[in-house]
């Protein structure tokens, strides 16, 4: 053999394994999710499994952060919790359209709010790291995808509301009353900054704000950690896979 067929064969081999491991981790996950004493629980999870599949291409969020947003917006419709989805940090979509495949199933219905360049990343600042610089321009969303990835889950669009735009410059522009769930996955310093000190107010209490890279880039995970402190809020964070948590706001 070769050694341009050797690493053609290594490649597909590389990409034979990340598919296994994508299928047992999604039927995984589907079996955590069933209880026999809960036949409900089957066709649900049946469900979840498909948005999750669906959304696969779309997205460079993997299957366990997928699910827990899944979760969290199944939950917060069935706690009626009020207030649209937000996310900030879109790219294909993938993640957005789990959240908007929740939109229409309670009263009153919600919308989402998708904030993004479509740009790609932005430059680092020092906060992030010396292994961001790199990153700049990377996960270039396509608005077509976006959109393409929404109408295979049959979202109206009359519920999605799209805002192109570099963060700073965007979110002068719009006032989202009430939120209930903010999804952060901007990846830098700045840019969770902006996002936690624009939306953290209009999440209702009982809401969830989710960290996509709390741990696996420092300067999300300081811009954090310095939010929480200044408002000194009591909340724990609850740790998804090796980068993505969340926390619940807080009642009072
Ligand atoms: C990791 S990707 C988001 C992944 C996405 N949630 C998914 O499902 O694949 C990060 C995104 O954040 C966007 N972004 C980061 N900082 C930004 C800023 N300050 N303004 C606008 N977009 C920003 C980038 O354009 C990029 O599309």
């Amino acid at each position: 053999m070769g050694e341009k067929a050797r690493y053609q064969a290594s490649l597909l081999a590389a990409w034979a394994q990340l598919q296994i491991l994508y299928c047992f981790n999604l039927i995984a996950y589907y079996f955590r999710n069933t209880s026999p004493v809960h036949p409900h629980s089957f066709r649900k999870s049946f469900r979840m499994m498909q948005v999750v599949h669906k959304v696969k291409g779309y997205t460079a969020v993997f299957v366990p952060r997928l699910v827990a947003l899944y979760k969290l917006s199944d939950e917060v419709n069935r706690l009626s919790l009020p207030g649209d989805f937000v996310e900030c940090g879109v790219y294909n979509g993938g993640s957005a359209a789990i959240m908007a495949s929740f939109c229409e199933k309670t009263e009153p219905k919600r919308n989402i709010w998708l904030f993004d360049s479509f740009e790609g990343l932005p430059k680092p600042t020092e906060a992030d790291g010396y292994e961001a610089p790199p990153y700049e321009g990377w996960c270039h969303g396509d608005l077509e995808k976006v959109k393409r990835i929404f109408r295979k889950l049959s979202i109206p669009e009359s519920r999605v509301h799209i805002v192109k735009g570099w963060f700073q410059d965007t979110f002068p522009t719009v006032e989202i009353p009430q939120i209930a769930i903010l999804h952060i996955d901007a990846d830098w310093y700045e840019s969770v900054k902006l996002c936690l000190e624009k939306f953290y107010d209009c999440v209702q209490p009982g809401g969830y704000i989710v960290l996509d890279d709390y741990g696996d880039w420092q300067g999300c995970k300081i811009a954090a950690d310095e939010f929480i402190k200044s408002r000194a809020l009591d909340v724990k964070l609850i740790q998804v896979d090796y980068t993505g948590f969340y926390f619940r706001k807080p009642k009072k």
